[in-house]
C-alpha cells in the first residue's frame, strides 16, 4: 500500500470549503497534518470556529489539529465576507457544535511553516481561501516556497470572467497582495481557477444521489443545496460550481483539468481590476512588451494554471468520494 502523503489544507469554510474536507479525507490518499483556516468568506474567527466544528462533524478532531488564521488581508481593510453565498455563519443553515479539542497556541502561517521544515520537499500544500496565511509564512521565512513540494490553490480566473468583479475571482479579490507576494515567490504552484471550476458543476442529480446515500453525506447535501440555491439566486441554473473541492482533487491528479505552463501576476494596484490574474503563457510564441519590469521578472516564475476540464470526470469522483468519509451531524 502506498504511504499516506502529507498535505495541509488552508481553508475559509465556507460551503465548498467544508465539502472539500470530506472529499479530502474520502480519497484515502493524504495525511492531513493541519487544517489551518484564514479568514476571507467569513471573519476568521468565524472560519476557525467553522472549521472546528468540521472537524468534530468529519470526526478527525482527535489527530488533526486545526489553527486560527490570518483575520485580515495583508494591507488591506478586513475581508469583506461572501454570507450571500456561504450563509451568516459560513456553513449554510448549520449550527454544528464545536470541537473539544484545546486551542492551539500556534497560527496558520506558523503551522504552515514548522510542517514545511519538517517535511522538507514532500509537503503538499493545498489552499482554498485567499493566500493570506501562506504569504505570511513567506514573509517570515522565504524559504517555506522551496521546501513545499506542491503548492495548489483555487484562485483566480485566467481566461474567463471572474465573480466577485468582471475580472477578478473572490479568493484572488479578497487579498490581492498576498497572492502576488505568493506567486513571485517561485513556490511550485498550480492555479485551480475559475476557467477550470466553472467546467465541473455539482447537479440536481448528484444532490439526489448524495441524499439518497444515508446519513454520512446528509450534511454535505444540506450544505450543497444551499450553495446550489444561492448560485440561482446570483442567475444561476440550479448548478453549482465545485471550486473548493477541485483544487483538492487536483493535488493527486492532474488529469481533472488541462493545465498549461505560465506565469501568473495579480493586479493590486488599481481598484477596478484589484485581484485580477494575468496570465502569461511561458508558450506564448510572441515577446509581449520586452521592457515590462513586471513581464521580464516574472518570466521564469511560472507554475501551472487549469485552462478547463480535463479528461477525467470530477463531479463523478466528487460524488463517489463523499460516499466514503461519512460524516456525523
Ligand atoms: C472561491 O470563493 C469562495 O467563496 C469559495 O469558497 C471558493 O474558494 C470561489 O471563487
Ligand atoms: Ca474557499
Amino acid at each position: 500500500m502506498t504511504p499516506r502523503a502529507p498535505i495541509v489544507l488552508d481553508s475559509d469554510p465556507g460551503i465548498d470549503d467544508a465539502v472539500a474536507l470530506q472529499y479530502l479525507l474520502g480519497t484515502g490518499l493524504w495525511d492531513l497534518k493541519a487544517y489551518t483556516s484564514v479568514g476571507g468568506n467569513l471573519p476568521a474567527e468565524q472560519t476557525y470556529l467553522n472549521a472546528r466544528a468540521l472537524a468534530r462533524a468529519m470526526r478527525i478532531d482527535t489527530d488533526v489539529p486545526v489553527h486560527r488564521g490570518a483575520g485580515r488581508p495583508l494591507t488591506r481593510l478586513p475581508y469583506r465576507v461572501a454570507a450571500d453565498f456561504h450563509g451568516p455563519a459560513g456553513l449554510g443553515d448549520e449550527k454544528l457544535p464545536d470541537s473539544t479539542a484545546a486551542h492551539p497556541a500556534e497560527s496558520s502561517a506558523q503551522t504552515l511553516l514548522r510542517l514545511s521544515r519538517e517535511y522538507e520537499g514532500e509537503l503538499t500544500v493545498c489552499a482554498t481561501g485567499p493566500l493570506t496565511n501562506v504569504a505570511i509564512a513567506l514573509l517570515e521565512d522565504p524559504g517555506f516556497a522551496r521546501r513545499v513540494k506542491k503548492f495548489v490553490f483555487m484562485g483566480g480566473a485566467a481566461r474567463v470572467p471572474g465573480n466577485i468583479t468582471p475580472v477578478a475571482e473572490f479568493n484572488m479579490w479578497a487579498d490581492p497582495d498576498a497572492a502576488e507576494l505568493v506567486l513571485s515567490s517561485g513556490i511550485p504552484f498550480t492555479m485551480v481557477d475559475l476557467d477550470a471550476s466553472h467546467r465541473w458543476l455539482f447537479r440536481p442529480a448528484d444532490l439526489a444521489a448524495l441524499e439518497a446515500a444515508g446519513p454520512g453525506t446528509a450534511l454535505a447535501a444540506r450544505l450543497l443545496r444551499v450553495y446550489m440555491e444561492a448560485y440561482r439566486g446570483s442567475g444561476g441554473d440550479g448548478t453549482c460550481p465545485l471550486h473548493d473541492p477541485l483544487a483538492v482533487g487536483v493535488c493527486a491528479d492532474e488529469s481533472f483539468v488541462t493545465l498549461a505552463e505560465g506565469a501568473v501576476i495579480v493586479e493590486s494596484a488599481a481598484e477596478l481590476t484589484r485581484g485580477q490574474t494575468v496570465f502569461v503563457p511561458s508558450a506564448a510564441g510572441r515577446i509581449y512588451y520586452p521592457e515590462s519590469p513586471a513581464l521580464t521578472a516574472r518570466a521564469r516564475l511560472t507554475g501551472r494554471v487549469a485552462l478547463g476540464a480535463g479528461p477525467r470526470d470530477f463531479t463523478k469522483d466528487f460524488v463517489t468520494t463523499l460516499q466514503l468519509w461519512p460524516t456525523v451531524g
